[in-house]
Order: C-alpha cells, then sequence, then structure tokens
C-alpha cells in the first residue's frame, strides 16, 4: 500500500514554475492517502495559477504513476488578493491605464433588469477558483429541478467558463434590432460573454467596457420569462466586482467558499461586499467540504472543515449547506454534464438541491406564481 511519506517523496521531484521542489514551496495542504486513492491541494497566489497548472497536472501524474495508487485528485487554487485584476488575461491588467476600473458613483441605480426576471441571485466568492462557477451551474439546475424557470449570466467577462460547464457552443442568434436569442442548455437560458468573443482573443477590457457588457446581457438579450437568474461573478471583491454587484438589480447574494481559514477571511469581504451595496446574502456554501472515501466511506477533511459553517453563524447570514470534494464532480463539471443534470438520482444532486431548496425558501419565488413573479426578501 502507498503511504503518505511515499506521495510526499514523489512530491518533492515535482518543479514549481521557479524550480523549487513542490514540497519546499509551503503551498501543498495536508496529503491525504485513503485506500490507494490521494489527494491534497495546491494553493497559489491567483494571478500565477495559468503557471500552476503544468504543476498540478505534474504532480497528479505522478502520483498516479506511483505502484499502488488507484486514483489521484490534486485541487489547484488560486488566492486572490482584493482589488487585483483578474488573473486570466494578465495583457488586460497590465494593459489597463491605472484606476480603469469602472468606479460607479456611490448610490448610482442599478441598471434594470430584464422585465420578465423575478430574482436575480449572484453567486460570488472572495477568490478564485473555490468552485463557484460549478457551483453556480448545479445550483441553477437544482432550481430548475424544483420546477422553477431559471436563467445563468456568467458575469466573469474576463474568464467566462459557463459555455465549457454545459457543453453549449455556437453563437447566439440575433434578432430585430441589437437583440440576442441567449442560449440553452439543460433546461437552462444561458448568455456568456464566450458566446460572442472567440476563446483565445486577448480581452482587454477595462473596466467601463466591462460594465456595457455586462449591461448589453442584461438588457439586450430575450430572457423572456424566468423565475430566478443566477449570475457567475468574476472573483474577488476588487472596484470591478462591487461595481457590478451595485449595478446589477440582484435579489440577493450566495457566497461560495472553501473551509480553508484564508478563503473564509474571503468569504468575509464577499459577504462585506454585499452589505455594502444592500443587497441581503442569502448565505454561504463550503464547497470542497469534505471527502468521503469511496471505498471505505471514511470522510477526511483534507482543507479543515466546518468553518464556513462557524463563519456564517458568527456573520449573522445563513448557512445554506456542505458540497463535498468529489471526483464525479470536477469530472462532470470539466467535461460540460453537471453532476446535477447526468447523475441527477445520485448524492451530489441531492446536495445541490437541498441547497437550492434553501436559496428558493429564501426567496420565496415559486415556479406556479410565475405569470407575476412576486419576491419578498426575507430581513
Ligand atoms: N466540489 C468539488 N469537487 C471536486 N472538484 C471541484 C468541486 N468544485 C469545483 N471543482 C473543480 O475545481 C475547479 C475550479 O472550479 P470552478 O471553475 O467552478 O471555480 P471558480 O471559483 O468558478 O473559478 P474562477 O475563479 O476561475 O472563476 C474545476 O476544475 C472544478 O471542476
Ligand atoms: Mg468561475
Amino acid at each position: 500500500m502507498v503511504s503518505k511519506q511515499d506521495v510526499l517523496a514523489t512530491l518533492a521531484t515535482v518543479k514549481s514554475p521557479d524550480g523549487t521542489p513542490l514540497t519546499g514551496t509551503a503551498k501543498l495542504s495536508e496529503v491525504v492517502v485513503s485506500d490507494g486513492k490521494v489527494f491534497f491541494s495546491i494553493t497559489v497566489d491567483a494571478a500565477v495559477v495559468p503557471q500552476w497548472e503544468p504543476v498540478r497536472k505534474a504532480a497528479e501524474a505522478a502520483v498516479r504513476a506511483l505502484p499502488g495508487v488507484k486514483s489521484a485528485l490534486v485541487a489547484l487554487t488560486g488566492e486572490r488578493t482584493a482589488g487585483a485584476a483578474r488573473a486570466a488575461p494578465p495583457q488586460a491588467a497590465r494593459s489597463a491605464p491605472p484606476g480603469a476600473h469602472a468606479h460607479a458613483p456611490r448610490g448610482e441605480r442599478p441598471v434594470q433588469g430584464p422585465p420578465g426576471v423575478a430574482a436575480i441571485v449572484a453567486v460570488a466568492s472572495g477568490k478564485g477558483g473555490v468552485g463557484k462557477s460549478t457551483t453556480a451551474i448545479n445550483l441553477a439546475l437544482g432550481l430548475r429541478d424544483l420546477g422553477l424557470k431559471v436563467g445563468v449570466l456568467d458575469a466573469d467577462i474576463y474568464g467566462p467558463s459557463v459555455p465549457k460547464l454545459l457543453a453549449i457552443r455556437g453563437r447566439p442568434e440575433t434578432l430585430g434590432g441589437n437583440r440576442l436569442r441567449p442560449m440553452t442548455g439543460y433546461g437552462l437560458t444561458v448568455m456568456s460573454i464566450g458566446f460572442l468573443v472567440a476563446e483565445d482573443t486577448p480581452m482587454i477590457w477595462r473596466g467601463p467596457m466591462v460594465m456595457s457588457a455586462l449591461t448589453q446581457m442584461l438588457r439586450e438579450v430575450e430572457w423572456g420569462t424566468l423565475d430566478v437568474m443566477i449570475v457567475d461573478m468574476p472573483p474577488g471583491t476588487g472596484d470591478a466586482q462591487l461595481t457590478m454587484a451595485q449595478q446589477v438589480p440582484l435579489a440577493g447574494a450566495v457566497i461560495v467558499s472553501t473551509p480553508q481559514d484564508l478563503a473564509l477571511i474571503d468569504a468575509r469581504r464577499g459577504v462585506e461586499m454585499f452589505k455594502r451595496v444592500n443587497v441581503p446574502v442569502l448565505g454561504v456554501i463550503e464547497n470542497m467540504s469534505y471527502f468521503v472515501c469511496p471505498k471505505c466511506g471514511e470522510r477526511h477533511d483534507i482543507f479543515g472543515h466546518g468553518g464556513a459553517r462557524q463563519e456564517a453563524d458568527k456573520l449573522g447570514v445563513p448557512f445554506l449547506g456542505e458540497v463535498p470534494l468529489h471526483m464525479a464532480i470536477r469530472e462532470t463539471s470539466d467535461s460540460g454534464r453537471p453532476v446535477v443534470a447526468t447523475d441527477p438520482d445520485g448524492p451530489h444532486a441531492r446536495v445541490y438541491r437541498e441547497i437550492a431548496g434553501r436559496v428558493r425558501d429564501q426567496l420565496k419565488v415559486s415556479g406556479a406564481g410565475r405569470a407575476a413573479p412576486k419576491i419578498v426578501i426575507e430581513a
């Protein structure tokens, strides 16, 4: 049987981008070895995530090649410093002149939402890579399963991932004038900048352009009648995020966090950001909360589970639920077959539906009231 020491010895041969052994970088989480399955995470600054993806892959491959290893799951998490521009297109961050963020004057009125949409809910996180987009999509599908008509707006202008997560290709059809017909996938009505801009186009967006892209996706898309629109927000709590939170007419926000302490500091910032712009925080979801060994059923808290629930209590916001770290969630998510849609009777779909139920209860929307949507937010 492979031991933790074997795994660490192998990881010492994997080089980080600057050439130091991975084990010497203090970026490794605890390594869990359970019945031949190996799990750990690597946490790096969000700006260097692209450089670290090959390291993650190399670490996974090296561990997998060890005799006695049945599978290896290595998560790469990006820590984002507050106010930092999105890491995905570094050119964008560099080319934007200082102060180019869209600074909405305080108290500026939000862009008017699409007329047929009863409630717009942001899914946000303080930092990147915590599973926000995965959660947003599966939450949307969970709400769909509860009988609601659901839309997804990908507000991650720099790094849109919704087209990939839902395996939707092609371009939206133009209707009369400037209007666009949204795309559809798994029963969801979907819009993303990813449908409009080629994947390899360097997106040199400045704050005001980001806002106009967002405004267009809200106002110039035929969303039709929706009970809930889930907005996959860009990571972070900088000016750009604040502006979005301020300008999109949000009924509420859901914060996704991993259980790590730092993630929680970020989660707290996320909660604060929405409070600042008077958007009710519907609650916190703890993602990659724990890991259940598929073989022995034993539960491992590789990120130190439970922090998000305590943090939610402290902040006085609801705790919406825990999503385990699971290979199936990652594989389905990354291959455009979200787990709630492709394994609706499985344990993960159940977790997401429970969370969706709590979100729905807070919004007090019901599919039945679709003709005359009326939203009441609990204090
Ligand atoms: N519960 C989970 N179990 C296993 N893997 C997960 C889980 N949640 C997310 N992942 C994986 O983690 C990676 C990051 O997830 P995702 O893209 O949803 O994060 P994000 O917060 O939206 O990132 P970004 O900040 O780049 O927008 C993906 O490979 C995804 O499949
Ligand atoms: Mg994302």
